[in-house]
This record gives C-alpha cells, structure tokens and sequence, in this order.
C-alpha cells in the first residue's frame, strides 16, 4: 500500500466505476498505457503491469483471462497488460516501461529462466515489488522478486514416467524396448526444463526404455505437428510421444493420423501430454491421448490475493505451489470435462 490517499480513492472506487470511469488498460501503446497508469493511480487503483509469454496454446490463453478477471476494475486494479509474443526482448521492453510508468507491482511470466537479473534490479532500484508467475526465473540474487507462483513442472514431468512405467507394466510390457520421442516446449523455460528433467529421472531408471530424439516445437500446434512429422519420417519404431503441451498433442495426433497411423489406448503409439485443458481432455475422450499432467493455469487469483497482503503488509511465502492432478483414458472423462473450467 503506497498510502492513506489511495485508501481514501477506494473508498469512492464503486461511485467512479457506476460513472464508467473504468481505468483498465489493455492495448499495447505506451503512451495510452501510461495516461492510464497516472489516471488509475489518480483513482485509486492499484496499477499492475503483467508480462505475459504470448498467446501460444490454449493453456495460455486459459492463464491470460484468469489475470484479466482477476486483476479487473471492479476488484480495484489498473491492469497494464503485455503480451511479448514469445520473444525475451519484448518482455525485457514490457518491464522497463512498467517502471517508467511507476506501476505498484510488475507480475512477470518469463519465457526463459535466464537473463532476469540486471532489468529486475532496475526494478527493486524502483521500489516496485516483481511477482514471478506459472515460470520460474533463474536470479542470482532472491531478494529481485517478491515471490513465485506457480506449477511443480519437474513433478509433473517425474509423474508421467512413472504412469508410463505402471502402464506398461499392467500390460505386461515392462521388458521390452520402447522407443519414445520427445515434444519438448520453449527451450530453456521452467515448463521445458522441469518436464524434460522430470521425465528423464524416471527414464534413467529402465534401460530398456530408449530416448529416439527430443526437438522443441515451442509449445505451438503447427510446430508440434511439423516435428511429429519429422519423427514418423525418421523412425518407423516410435512407441510412446511424450508432448510437453496439449497444443502440440493436437499438432502430433494430426501428423499421426496423416501418416496412417493411430495413436490412444487403442492405437499404435502411446500419447501422453500436459496441460490437461478442455479440448485434450476430450481428445482423450475421443481414444486419442493415454494420459495427461495437469498444468493449472488459473494463477489470477492467487497473484490477487498475493497483492492483497502485501498491501496490507503482511509477508508471503517465497515459493507458492498450485494443486495439480493427473487423468488417463481410465477415468470417467465425461463428468470430468464437464466439470472443467478451462
Ligand atoms: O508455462 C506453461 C506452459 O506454457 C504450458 O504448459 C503451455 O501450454 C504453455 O504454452
């Protein structure tokens, strides 16, 4: 809390919203961005400036409204919303104008892990408090962000080998040679890495499972398709996928199917995937997926609610795990999905 003044502002927030004095900002131009910041500040708001990743999967989208509901003008924020289109540089930009702008708080989703440490000490230079998000980023020194959000992509990673392992098992399967590829995400990011590593730990364990190859499609559908592609053309022995998001599942179900081949519980190849949305859920409904790692996107309110006790002073734990689950072609998919918010 920067103030009596602002307390004084959200004590007339309702009357200035029934105006239609709205003070959320969503476009990209900066000149736009910082009359807004000054007017939300003015109003009483508490001015945020959120670097999201991009717009790449469905998952993020799912991310993106969660900040936008949460972080909304009737709950008493100004939002400064910038999506860096998966480019660090447009991130590095988003951040460096926030502080120009004198925003309260920078939430910051970084693409990579890496390259954080000089604009996040130009941030604590400027007094404003940085809350990292869904990735994580790799700071020499703690004391640059306030705390992070986020999902235990390691265990998720760790999770779905050791379903891979019981599966085969059950079948009988546990002697003999599998091939597996991999779709890993954005390279060098916590949900690439943590996956990768996680499945990879339990990978190291069976000798007979055999690594063919593992490519970044960036957690897109078209390039999870393309590689998909490359993989069939390549090997002719490919028995499990492991696809680090459910975009690139869709993209390598699709170049599956075009080469006549099949994948799900009834299929040729094994398809496991995370992210666990909606629509995978009822691919896997569809016989098209064997299993998936929930990864949950819906980090708006805890980032709220972090905020909120900062602004009244009180401290908050470093590290801040979301709940997270798994689902296989074993469960009853129909009331699930029906269930789903995302
Ligand atoms: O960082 C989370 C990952 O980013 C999600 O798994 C993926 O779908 C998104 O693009």
């Amino acid at each position: 809390m920067r103030g009596l003044g602002r307390m004084i502002s959200l004590l007339l927030l309702p009357a200035l919203i029934l105006c239609g004095c709205s003070g959320t900002g969503n476009n990209s131009k900066q000149s736009g961005q910082e009359e807004e910041a000054a007017s939300g500040k003015e109003k009483g708001y508490i001015t945020v400036g959120f670097s999201e990743v991009g717009s790449e999967s469905d998952w993020r989208r799912a991310h993106t409204k969660s900040f936008k509901e949460a972080f909304s003008a009737e709950n008493g924020y100004d939002l400064l919303f910038e999506d860096a289109q998966q480019k660090q540089e447009n991130q590095l930009k988003a951040i460096r104008n926030f502080i120009l702008q004198e925003v309260d708080y920078i939430i910051l989703d970084p693409i990579v892990e890496t390259g954080w440490d000089a604009v996040l000490q130009e941030a604590k230079d400027a007094g404003i408090p940085v809350i990292l998000v869904d990735r994580f980023a790799d700071i020499s020194d703690p004391e640059l962000y306030t705390c992070w959000v986020g999902s235990d992509f390691y265990k998720e990673g760790q999770r779905a080998g050791e379903w891979l392992e019981n599966y085969l098992e059950d079948r009988g399967l546990d002697e003999k040679e599998i091939h597996i590829v991999t779709l890993q995400g954005t390279l060098g990011s916590t949900a690439q890495i943590g996956r990768t590593e996680g499945f990879d730990q339990i990978l190291q364990q069976h000798e007979n499972w055999v690594m063919l190859e593992q490519q970044s499609g960036d957690f897109v559908q078209a390039k999870g398709e393309e590689i998909m592609e490359y993989f069939l053309d390549t090997y002719d022995d490919i028995d499990v996928v492991i696809s680090e998001n459910d975009n690139m599942t869709f993209g390598a179900v699709d170049a599956i199917h075009a080469a006549g081949q099949t994948c799900g519980p009834n299929g040729d190849i094994v398809m496991i995937s995370f992210d666990a949305t909606h629509a995978a859920l009822e691919s896997m409904l569809n016989g098209e997926v064997h299993a998936d790692f929930e990864c949950n996107p819906l980090l708006g309110v805890m980032a709220s609610e972090v905020i909120q006790k900062l602004e009244k002073g009180e401290s908050v734990e470093k590290i801040q795990y979301v709940e997270e689950q798994y689902f296989d072609f074993s469960m009853d998919l129909r009331k699930i999905i029906e269930e789903r918010g995302y």
